[in-house]
C-alpha cells in the first residue's frame, strides 16, 4: 500500500481539551444573612480576573476565599469545607506567595453594605488540575487577618456560591 517515496498517514492529533474562559458564583445568603450578588472569574494570559459585586454586607471588611467545596447545603455554609488548598500551603493573603490558593483576602463593604472586588490573581486558573471550577465562594462575617492558621479568623460565612460555567 506505501510504496517507494510515500509516507503513511499521520494520525490524527487528539483533539485539546476546550479551555474554559469564564465562570461565575452567585451568592446567596446564608441562615439569618442578607449578602447577595456575583463574583465572576475570567481566565487571562497571567492568572484569573476576579471581579465581585456585592450587597447586603455589614459596612467594613469581610474575608473572602475560595473554599475546597462548591456544596451550599448546609444552612451555615460548613458544607463548603476549609480553603480550597490543593498545594497544601500555609493561609495568608492573595499577594503572598506562600497561600491557599482560595486565599482571596478581604472585600470591604461601604456604609450601605455595598462592596467591590476587582483583582488579577496570578494563582488561580479555571483549567487544568487545580481549577477552581465546582469549588465555592464563602463571605466572611469578619476581616481574614491574613495570618491566623488555616482560617484567617473570619468568623461565620455570611454568604456562600457555587463557581459555575459562564457564557462568554
Ligand atoms: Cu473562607
Ligand atoms: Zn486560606
Amino acid at each position: 500500500l506505501f510504496g517507494c517515496g510515500q509516507t503513511p498517514p499521520e494520525p490524527a492529533p487528539m483533539p485539546a481539551a476546550p479551555e474554559l474562559s469564564k465562570a461565575v458564583a452567585v451568592i446567596y445568603p446564608t441562615e439569618g444573612n442578607e449578602v447577595r450578588g456575583t463574583v465572576t472569574f475570567t481566565q487571562g494570559m497571567g492568572g484569573v480576573e476576579v471581579s465581585a459585586n456585592l450587597m447586603g454586607l455589614p459596612p467594613g471588611e469581610h474575608g473572602f476565599h475560595i473554599h475546597q467545596y462548591g456544596d451550599a447545603s448546609a444552612m451555615d455554609g460548613t458544607s463548603a469545607g476549609g480553603h480550597f488548598n490543593p498545594m497544601s500551603k500555609a493561609h495568608s493573603g492573595p499577594e503572598s506567595e506562600e497561600r491557599h490558593v482560595g486565599d482571596l483576602g478581604n472585600i470591604t463593604a461601604d456604609e450601605a453594605g455595598a462592596a467591590m472586588y476587582k483583582k488579577q490573581d496570578a494563582h488561580l486558573s479555571l483549567n487544568g488540575p487545580n481549577t477552581i471550577l465546582g469549588r465555592g465562594v464563602i463571605i466572611h462575617a469578619q476581616a481574614d487577618d491574613l495570618t491566623s492558621q488555616p482560617t484567617g479568623a473570619a468568623g461565620p460565612r455570611l454568604g456562600i456560591g457555587v463557581i459555575g460555567v459562564a457564557k462568554e
